[in-house]
């Protein structure tokens, strides 16, 4: 079990309806971690538990070689673990920059921000060039960009993404693809939920398949990616 990151046995649900059931999972620190499930397998509500945002039932999440499972979204942004939410919740009616600020609210955050930014705009040109205009005014690409970019802007050691390229064209999700192995570059870890199994398996240094709310198969993403089983039920071939 890895000290960074992990979750053992994990139950989540909403109200009655059980969700989740025994999830366990560690991080690779420094890489790319994938979830990968179809609609509705549960991995939203994976993350969202992670993060502090749904109630964790039973299990344990232990960050830092610490036990974080019943710690506040607040708690966790503040001790480095950040999400960027599936379906881009940006502020539409605020710049691109005021965006990214918000993002740098906790204290640890606050104190590196300058620099911070320096880095997503130089990792996206394109919300430099944008950086006056409203977020809701950006295309769905740019958005996506945005969304990531406030996500780093929380100076987060963990960084969870909920199917980042979810209704892109495949040109932007290609180049969003292309952009996640340099997160890790600049130290961040990374727990992606994609349902793009083929592109997420060939950029994860490891991966974990969920379905009906546990976790079936796992393995390195070569591995998986050679797989017969993943290959029938999610690559079709
Ligand atoms: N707020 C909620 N209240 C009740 N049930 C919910 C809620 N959110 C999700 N669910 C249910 O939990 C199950 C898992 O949903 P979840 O969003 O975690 O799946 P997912 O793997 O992220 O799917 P997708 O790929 O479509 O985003 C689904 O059956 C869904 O209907
Ligand atoms: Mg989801």
């Amino acid at each position: 079990m890895s000290d960074f990151f992990s979750v053992q046995d994990l139950h989540v649900g909403y109200g009655e309806v059980r969700v989740l059931h025994g999830v366990s999972l560690t991080a690779v620190e420094g890489g790319i971690t994938a979830v990968i499930g179809s609609n509705g397998a549960g991995k939203s509500t994976l993350l969202r538990s992670l993060c502090g945002i749904v109630p964790i039932g039973s299990g344990t999440v232990s960050f830092e070689g610490r036990d974080v499972t019943d710690e506040s979204a607040e708690r966790l942004v503040a001790g480095g673990i950040s999400m960027v939410p599936e379906g881009r919740w940006i502020f539409p009616d605020m710049t691109v920059l005021e965006n990214l600020r918000v993002g740098a609210i906790n204290p640890r955050a606050r104190a590196v921000k300058d620099e911070t930014l320096q880095a997503v705009m130089e990792m996206f040109p394109r919300l430099r060039e944008r950086s006056s205009q409203l977020g809701g005014t950006l295309s769905g690409g740019e958005q996506q960009m945005l969304a990531l970019g406030r996500g780093l802007m929380a100076a987060p050691k963990l960084l969870l993404l909920d199917e980042p390229t979810l209704g892109l064209a495949p040109g932007i999700a290609k180049q969003i693809f292309k952009i996640l192995p340099d997160l890790t570059a600049l130290g961040l870890t990374v727990i992606l939920a994609e349902q793009n199994v083929s592109k997420t398996l060939s950029i994860a240094h490891y991966a974990y398949v969920l379905e009906n709310g546990a976790i079936v198969l796992e393995g390195s993403g070569k591995d998986l990616l050679g797989n017969d089983a993943i290959r029938a039920a999610y690559l079709g071939h």
